[in-house]
């Protein structure tokens, strides 16, 4: 990883460059996305995660209209909401949230959670690609620039790649010491999928783990910045949220210091402490 500084991208199999470290907005109110996302934009990120479901697309737009940035030189990714599959619901949705962002165009579209067998019995998978053939066709009109998949796991991805005309270019899943979901990396770093880590901080349960706090006191860091610099020596990329000017700032602070193998290997060795862990072929929402 020789990164320098958030606006440097990851590459995604379309050769799109995907700034490495994202804005998240989830449980940011509607009212204080506005401020929120202007000042990610502000002190520098260039990568904004919002979802239908998170209710404040209107205003992360605002932010991002408000802000001086330009905003072709902004990744702006959205998802699709569970409601929503298949073919007709999704492109209404899409066309939804474009309006609601006051743009007209993504730079990533996500299927926020595959149907799963629990919900949607031996459909599951006919509807995961029903969806999918939506997304090829956004992508195809030049809508998005990018598509792909939120908390699938390597079964998903292969029923899905069985029938995609277009393969998944980003797959967004937790992923935050506790809960390296190795597996699920591994398939996608050999599959050419980025790996986006949600909850980095484990929804910020992991922020006071010993180890983390220790190996960060070495740095003179944070254990906040020790999980972003953990996700990126994975080639990961992290998404975190604050509604804070002064922690936006720390969270993408990390450039100036490295986690050595040891480190590396004792923060993968770390087990149940805290963050959702939920298994995507689990939930009924
Ligand atoms: N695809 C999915 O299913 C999915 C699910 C969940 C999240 N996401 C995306 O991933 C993003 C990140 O996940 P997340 O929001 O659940 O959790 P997170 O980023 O792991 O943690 C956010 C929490 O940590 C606190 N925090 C942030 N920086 C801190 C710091 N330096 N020191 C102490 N506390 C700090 C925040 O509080 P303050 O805001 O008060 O600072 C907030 O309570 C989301 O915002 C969303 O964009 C996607």
């Amino acid at each position: 990883m020789a990164f320098t500084s958030c606006t440097d991208t990851f590459t995604l199999r379309n050769a799109v460059g995907i700034p490495c470290i994202g804005y998240g907005t989830f449980e940011t109110p509607a009212d204080t996305a506005r401020k929120a996302v202007r000042e990610a934009l502000e002190v520098g990120y260039r990568h904004i995660d919002t979802a239908a479901v998170y209710g404040n697309q209107q205003g992360v737009g605002e932010g991002i209209r408000d802000s001086a940035i330009p905003r072709a030189s902004i990744f702006l990714t959205s998802k699709l909401w569970n409601t929503e599959r298949g073919y007709d619901a999704t492109m209404a949705a899409f066309d939804k949230t474009l309006n609601e962002l006051g743009t007209d165009y993504l730079d990533l579209y996500l299927i926020h959670w595959p149907a799963n067998r629990k919900q949607y019995g031996d459909r599951a998978e006919e509807l995961n690609a029903e969806t999918w053939r939506a997304f090829e066709e956004l992508y195809s009109s030049g809508r998005v620039k990018a598509i792909g998949v939120s908390n699938f796991l390597p079964h998903h991805l292969q029923a899905l790649e069985s029938t995609a005309t277009v393969k998944p270019m980003v797959d967004q899943i937790e992923v935050h010491p506790g809960w390296p979901q190795a597996e699920a990396v591994a398939y996608c770093q050999a599959h050419g999928i980025q790996v986006e880590a949600w909850g980095p901080f484990g929804h910020k349960d992991v922020l006071n783990d010993p180890t983390l706090v220790a190996i960060g006191k070495k740095h003179g860091k944070s254990s906040a910045q020790v999980c972003v610099r953990w996700a990126l020596q994975h080639n990961v990329l992290p998404l975190p949220k604050s509604v804070h000017a002064d922690r936006m700032k720390a969270n993408m602070n990390v450039f100036d210091f490295e986690l050595n193998d040891t480190e590396i290997a004792a923060i993968d060795a770390l087990q149940g402490i805290g963050g959702s862990c939920a298994n995507p072929d689990e939930v009924d929402f």
